[in-house]
């Protein structure tokens, strides 16, 4: 079985959770897509459902896969998020935004009853951090934030680089909601709550990668079948 394989069975054991008339966050991502596109094919039978998509990606896969939309001005409180995830502790901390789309992520996230997380073994670590952290900023400023944001990590005893993300033309990686990402590559964060605190207090940090206490349950497909984790 490939990774391709275990991002299905997750994607697939995620449907389960999914009831008639539930309103849905729609995650961003290679694990996500796969859910949006099971999630199409349940609705070509007739699932009623709606979905928020997490960003433009998201969007257009769900418009292709037949999934009906809505926006959070219509739906502000959507009942379960489906998404993918970089990294995933034991006790359900996760670091998203792999993808670029950590802020809508973490705002539909925050605005579902639920969060489901689906991934493939790979995801599953004992400390998060070596996935290096998405941190979404204004452009506005970017040096200083990037120069404050390793600054700050330096004082809570972080190693490691803070860096730009750009795109293979070598131009800044741009969000959907027109921000650049940071990504803080310090190897392990023995403190996520201190250091998201700690990050959201700078000016320009607009958002962070952290998920903590959000998840309500991840389920993780790997060679021994599909297991969950549970705060
Ligand atoms: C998108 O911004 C990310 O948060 C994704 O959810 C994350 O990168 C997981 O993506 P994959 O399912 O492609 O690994």
């Amino acid at each position: 079985m490939s990774i391709q394989d275990f991002k299905r069975a997750a994607a697939e054991a995620a449907l389960a959770h999914v009831e008639p008339g539930m309103k849905l966050g729609l995650g961003t991502g290679s694990t996500a897509a796969i859910f949006v596109e099971l999630l199409g094919q349940k609705v070509e039978q007739g699932l009623d459902v709606v979905g928020v998509p997490t960003s433009e990606a998201t969007r257009e896969l769900a418009e292709r896969f037949g999934v009906p939309l809505t926006t959070m001005k219509d739906e502000p409180e959507l009942d379960l998020t489906i998404d993918g995830a970089d990294e995933v502790d034991p006790q359900l901390r996760l670091i998203k935004g792999g993808g670029g789309a950590l802020l809508r992520e973490k705002i539909v996230a925050c605005a579902s009853k639920r969060m489901i997380v689906i991934a493939d073994e790979s995801k599953r670590v004992e400390r998060l951090g070596k996935f290096p952290l998405p941190i979404e900023v204004v452009p506005f400023g970017k040096e200083s934030t990037l120069r404050a944001i390793a600054k700050l990590a330096l004082r809570l005893g972080l190693e490691g680089e803070v860096v730009l993300r750009r795109s293979e033309d070598g131009c800044p990686v741009v969000t959907d909601s027109g921000h650049v990402i940071l990504d803080g590559h310090f190897h392990r964060i023995d403190d996520p709550e201190g250091l998201a605190a700690a990050l959201v207090s700078l000016p320009g940090v607009v958002e962070h990668g952290l998920f903590l206490g959000l998840a309500s349950l991840a389920i993780i497909a790997g060679e021994n079948g599909v297991s969950t984790i549970e705060p």
